[in-house]
C-alpha cells in the first residue's frame, strides 16, 4: 500500500514536513510514504489550459492516483489554506466526474507556530476534500507552537502528538483497506 504525503509548505524547514516525515515513522508495515516535492511546481489553475495542462499537472494527477491513501500537512496562512496547496486542489478536482480524489481516502494534519495549529486552515480543507469528493477520514491532528515541538533529531518531541499521528495514519491506512476490499468484491 502508499500512500502519498503532501506538505502545503514550500519552505524548506516546514514543520508540516517534517509532521509528514513523522508520520512516515509511523505507518504501519507494508505501507509506503511517497513525499510529493514539487507543489512549487504547479502552474496557476487556469480553466483555459484544461485541455493541455501542464507536465507539472500531470505529474500531480498520476501520484495522486497512484497512490492508495493521501496524506495532507497544511501549515495555515490568515486563517486559511495556503494558495499554493489550494491551487493544486483546484487542479486535481478536474474533470469533475472522474478526479483522482474522487472516493480516495484523505487524512488532514496541521502545524502551525500559533496556539491553535491551523485548526481554520485544516477545516478549510477537509471542506474543499470533501467539495472535490474524497473521503476524508474523521481522525484530525493540530500541532500547534509548532516551532517547539520538534527535537533537535526532527522527530516530533510530544508523546501525546505522536500517538495522536500514529492513531490518525492507521486510520487513513484502514480506510484505504476497506476501499480495495470494496474494489475487490465489486
Ligand atoms: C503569510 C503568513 C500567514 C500566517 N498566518 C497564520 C495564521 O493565520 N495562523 C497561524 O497559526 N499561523 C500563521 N502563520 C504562521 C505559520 O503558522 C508558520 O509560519 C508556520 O511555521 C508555517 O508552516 P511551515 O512551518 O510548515 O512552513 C502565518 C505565516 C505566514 C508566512
Amino acid at each position: 500500500m502508499r500512500v502519498l504525503a503532501v506538505s502545503g509548505s514550500l519552505r524548506a524547514g516546514s514543520h508540516n514536513t517534517r509532521l509528514l516525515h513523522e508520520a512516515a515513522r509511523l505507518l504501519p508495515a507494508g505501507v509506503e510514504l511517497e513525499h510529493y516535492d514539487e507543489l512549487k511546481s504547479v502552474p496557476p489553475f487556469d480553466e483555459d489550459e484544461e485541455e493541455r495542462p501542464a507536465a507539472a499537472v500531470e505529474r500531480l494527477r498520476a501520484a495522486v492516483a497512484a497512490a492508495d491513501a493521501v496524506l495532507l500537512a497544511t501549515p495555515e496562512y490568515n486563517s486559511s489554506i495556503p494558495g499554493q496547496l489550494k491551487n493544486a486542489l483546484d487542479w486535481l478536482s478536474r474533470p469533475v466526474a472522474t478526479n483522482v480524489l474522487r472516493n480516495k481516502p484523505v487524512a488532514v494534519v496541521g502545524a502551525s507556530t500559533g496556539a491553535f495549529g491551523a485548526v481554520w486552515a485544516q477545516a478549510e480543507l477537509r471542506k474543499v476534500l470533501a467539495a472535490i469528493g474524497a473521503r476524508v477520514v474523521a481522525a484530525e491532528l493540530a500541532v500547534p507552537h509548532a516551532d517547539r515541538r520538534f527535537g533537535e533529531d526532527g522527530r516530533l518531541a510530544d508523546a501525546e502528538l505522536r500517538a495522536g499521528l500514529e492513531d490518525l495514519v492507521v486510520e487513513l491506512v484502514e480506510a484505504a483497506a476497506e476501499r480495495e476490499l470494496r474494489a475487490v468484491a465489486a
